[in-house]
């Protein structure tokens, strides 16, 4: 039988106390927390009272009085869901009067509304309707001819949803919903009494106004006058799975609800424990790729890539692949081949690829995109707490009195946990940011940031030391906490190094261009505000010493005792969904599952016994080195697996040379990416709605990928690996991801206690989760201890970067995200997001944009000493003079040609954000665009004209 996940609401949200009240209602004694509302304490006692206006993701907010109740020895009829449960009292919620009341309420709605449920896409899913039928309501005594609104236009301008004014019942959900839930503030109710009516900023279209298309406020609607447009296509779903998004390091739970095998809607599920409910634009609304016409679901195989792409079978594809790897280490050696494995794949896809590589290839040459996001993550907290992961839970923000966001954007990049974080700090927390440009966060509806360190791009390690500097010299070091958790002699030599007047905000300002007054302020605020919390993004790892800026993250946090109890911590906020699990998954060459090093003989030899095979002591090659020795002639075979490194990684036309150097390159992806383009044996992927799995988040919650429609190319992305795995003589059998979960949980000692059946049974598990642990695992890290033992406070020596601005290079052009694009695009591109980002800007500010004849959508030369490109041009303050910023969610772009192979010390983190350029006005694309649009075209071509079977076969053969 179809799956169908219910959902209860209880109307009021739910209220923890440590006082209890007892009170009866309806004759039913309940006890319920203090504060609990009447309402909810009636849906404890398994009585529901009627509600329109009150929801449980809501505050209570009393306007539509058809939740009124009886409370013995009190005079009239209160609202139940604003009142709250006192003990003692006597609540009745069905009353003939009770009743004729609501009915009276309800006639006055319907009076107002149009009667065309039957064809209503809200039909069987419409509250209005519900309470029309629990009240009993027969007629509608003033007739329908009154003054109504039945004539109020229809907006359709958002691509997503429709706002149909004339079925608003002006609850105020979706008032509520975007101010409490989203933190947009984007609608209101303008007009009094009779003439209230929602709208969107100043009666605008929603396109028009502040909204961001999460949907918070459609999913809060009770009738459907906002509805989701596939709703209104399709129908109501028939069944429904909970699911994990495929986007970010949030790692939001979902409801795929389905007709058949088409999804009708996502909605957010309110038990997921990172979102609790609440989603972005982009898992909401952009699952549309998962069945675009761009997708590829027949395995292709070619000679060169200047040959057509040809069709054949499965078996086919891969004994070539296979064949050709077998071809290329035969002739060239062992490890002149190597696989690539994606932050977007699962967890059990991305084990099997490394394994693949370790066991089948015989190497260690296994690398992941993780490299050029968190890898430097991975180092610093490894190397000063212990293990690499953040070290809360979202919700533990809710904790948090102070604040400091450090080069990250969520509202653009994590915006269900910005949301988060915007309602703690509309309740009043603190917020520091560092960042060159002012990010939403700095200044937006009911928030505005204490401090902005508006930095030059490159100076995050001298903003750092110096905070450490203030926190040492100025006596706000946490001495009791520091002597207990952390190692003494890397803490004194820390202090003595820090206290340097050179590492003095005053010292420091030249270099990083922030008042000095502000950082010593900013780190007074850090240090004695409370609950201290850091959140970074990819601004502190991007960079040449993105692992020294972790460290130095870490060590203001051990100073400060700001790590081991909810509110406070170091949380990494991962880019993509599975980043985290990708890194623990052992995809970096130098390591193992669970973080250990590869010339771990023990560990090593326990993998050795599991996989029947000897393994490699000695690290591989990490992705530049891959490229790099495909020049030099010595890597000359590449699986990749769900990763698009022409588009992604930095200097395009370094990329694109190694893989035109390589001899076999086997793509397993959605769609012909980019990379794609260059290779020689086409798998095609599944998207996350057709496959089975795990996804580990950014607070380390591990949570399932659930399989809602067949894969379009028959088998999942698993399968495929075992298939090749296989074909390389090294067999590997398994008849379900939860087999390979079993596997991993068997030879990694932080996830011993992770099972499908805890996840299925518990919702998600939080790793470290094996005998020590509570059934859920780890929830807060490093609480007695650090896992390293004693915390390790490491120098942090500031080091200018390599890319130095020159007078033929007198820029910094730094990159980020935009809210509707995710990463390469390849996803978000073929949706409707595209509506609001189709296409790659350059931000600069009217300073550097006059001295340049620059004008707002002026063509902007953009020239880099690896190569050139041009973009639109943006002109804003948000950027600060010398500074500018792109995305890079489009190939054509060429954001990437930009960019340099400068890379972080430790990890080889490419440093996206810095790069010296020189802009002007031109009149045409660059060179390397032009290029691209042939190479592009000449490409899409080849695969178009793809032959059947037979044909492929024997072009193949020849
Ligand atoms: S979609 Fe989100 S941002 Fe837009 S109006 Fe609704 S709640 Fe507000
Ligand atoms: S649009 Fe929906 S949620 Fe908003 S006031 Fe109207 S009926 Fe209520
Ligand atoms: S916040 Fe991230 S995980 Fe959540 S819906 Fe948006 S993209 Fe998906
Ligand atoms: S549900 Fe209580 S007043 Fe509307």
């Amino acid at each position: 039988m179809l799956e169908q996940v219910k959902d209860i609401d209880f109307g009021t949200p739910r209220r923890v106390s440590a006082q209890e009240v007892t009170l009866e209602i309806d004759g039913e004694t309940v006890t319920v927390a203090a504060g609990t509302s009447l309402m909810r304490a009636a849906m404890d006692a398994g009585i529901q009272v009627p509600k329109l206006c009150a929801t449980d993701s809501l505050e209570p907010f009393g306007s539509c009085r058809l939740c009124l109740v009886e409370i013995e020895g009190r005079k009239g009829f209160p609202a139940s869901c604003t009142t709250p449960a006192e003990a003692g009292m006597k609540v009745r919620t069905q009353t003939p009067k009770l009743q004729s009341l609501r009915k009276g309420v309800m006639e006055l709605y319907i009076s107002d509304h149009p009667l065309d449920c039957l064809t209503c896409s809200a039909n069987g899913d419409c509250e209005l309707q519900d309470m029309a039928g629990v009240t009993g309501l027969r007629e509608v005594r003033y007739g329908l001819d009154g003054a109504n609104h039945l004539k109020s236009p229809k907006d359709e301008s958002n691509p997503y949803f429709t706002f149909d004014a004339s079925k608003c019942i002006v609850c105020n959900r979706c008032v509520r919903a975007c101010e409490e839930t989203q933190g947009t503030f984007a609608l209101t109710i303008q007009g009094r009494g009779f003439e209230s009516r929602v709208s969107p900023g100043q009666n605008q279209p929603f396109m028009d106004s502040e909204c961001v298309s999460c949907g918070a406020c459609v999913q809060a609607c009770p009738t459907a006058t906002l509805q989701e447009k596939t709703v209104i296509l399709l129908g109501q779903p028939e069944h429904s799975k909970i699911t994990t998004c495929a986007y970010c390091g949030v790692g939001c739970a979902f409801k795929a609800e389905m007709k058949g095998n088409e999804v009708v809607r996502m909605v957010p599920w309110k038990d997921g424990k990172a979102n609790e409910g609440h989603a972005c634009i982009k898992g909401r609304f952009a699952w549309g790729y998962a069945t675009h016409k761009d997708r590829r679901t027949k395995p292709m195989i070619r000679k060169n890539i200047s040959d057509p792409w040809q069709e054949v079978s499965w078996d086919e594809a891969i004994n070539y692949a296979a064949s050709e790897f077998r071809r290329i280490q035969a002739k060239h050696g062992q490890d002149s081949i190597g696989g690539i494995t994606s932050s977007r794949c699962t967890n059990e896809e991305t084990y099997l690829v490394q394994k693949l590589v370790r066991a089948a290839f015989g190497n260690n040459n296994v690398d992941t995109c993780a490299r050029v996001c968190h890898s430097p993550t991975g180092y610093g907290l490894g190397q000063t707490f212990g293990t690499s992961a953040g070290t809360q839970t979202f919700k533990s923000v809710e904790k948090a009195d102070v604040i400091l966001v450090i080069g990250a954007n969520p509202s653009a990049a994590h915006p269900v946990f910005a949301s988060r974080m915007k309602k703690r700090l509309r309740e009043g927390a603190r917020l520091i940011v560092i960042d060159p440009r002012q990010i939403d966060l700095v200044d937006s509806p009911h928030i505005q940031a204490d401090y902005h360190l508006q930095l030059k791009p490159g100076t995050n390690v001298a903003v750092i030391t110096s905070l450490a500097h203030v926190v040492v010299t100025e006596g706000l070091l946490a001495e009791a906490y520091i002597a207990e958790r952390c190692d003494d002699t890397s803490f004194q030599q820390w202090r003595e190094f820090v206290a340097r007047p050179e590492n003095s905000p005053e010292a420091m300002a030249p270099v990083t261009g922030v008042p000095a007054e502000t950082t010593r302020a900013a780190a007074r605020l850090y240090a004695t505000g409370g609950n201290a919390a850091i959140y970074y993004g990819l601004g502190v790892t991007e960079h040449a010493q993105g692992s020294t800026m972790v460290i130095g993250i870490a060590n203001l946090a051990m100073a400060t005792g700001n790590v081991g109890r909810e509110g406070v911590g170091v949380n990494p906020l991962r880019g993509q969904n599975n980043v985290q699990g990708a890194c623990d998954m052992g995809s970096f060459p130098h390591e193992l599952p669970g973080y250990r090093h590869i010339s771990d003989t023990t560990v090593r030899n326990q993998f050795e016994a599991a996989w029947g095979v000897t393994l490699n002591p000695e690290p591989g090659l990490r992705i530049p080195n891959m490229l790099d020795a495909a020049q030099a002639g010595t890597f000359l075979g590449l699986y990749c697996e769900g990763e698009d490194i022409v588009q992604s990684d930095p200097n395009t036309q370094h990329v694109t040379a190694s893989l035109m150097a390589m001899e076999c390159i086997v793509v397993q992806d959605l769609f012909l990416n980019e990379t794609a383009k260059y290779a020689h044996v086409f798998l095609p992927g599944s998207s996350f709605l057709e496959k089975d799995g795990t996804f580990t988040n950014a607070e380390r919650r591990i949570s399932r990928v659930r399989k809602v429609m067949p894969p379009q190319a028959g088998l999942s992305d698993w399968e495929v690996t075992v298939k090749l795995a296989n074909a390389l003589g090294y067999p590997m059998d398994y008849a379900h991801p939860r087999d390979i979960m079993a596997e991993i949980a068997s030879l990694t000692p932080s996830f011993q206690g992770v099972t499908y059946a805890k996840i299925e049974k518990h919702g998600s598990v939080q790793w470290p989760c094996n005998e020590d642990t509570e059934a859920l695992g780890t929830e807060i890290m490093h609480v007695d201890q650090f896992v390293r033992g004693k915390g390790r406070f490491i120098i942090t020596q500031y080091v200018a970067t390599d890319e130095k601005v020159t007078r033929k290079f007198p820029l910094i052009l730094t990159t980020g995200r935009i809210l509707s694009q995710y990463n390469v695009g390849a996803q978000t591109r073929r949706t409707d997001n595209s509506q609001w980002h189709s296409e790659d800007r350059l931000e600069i500010h009217p300073h550097d944009a006059e001295e340049r004849s620059i004008r707002q959508d002026d063509w902007v030369g953009i020239e880099s000493r690896a190569g050139q490109t041009v973009l639109r041009a943006v002109v804003t303050e948000r950027m600060q003079p010398g500074v500018l910023y792109t995305t890079f969610h489009f190939p054509e772009s060429g954001a990437n040609v930009i960019t340099t192979d400068n890379s972080d010390w430790a990890t080889n983190c490419p440093e996206y954000k810095v790069t010296a350029v020189q802009v002007m006005p031109v009149a045409q694309p660059s060179e390397w665009q032009k290029s691209y649009s042939r190479f592009n075209t000449e490409q899409l071509a080849l695969a178009k004209a793809a032959p059947p079977l037979d044909a492929a076969s024997a072009a193949v053969a020849r």
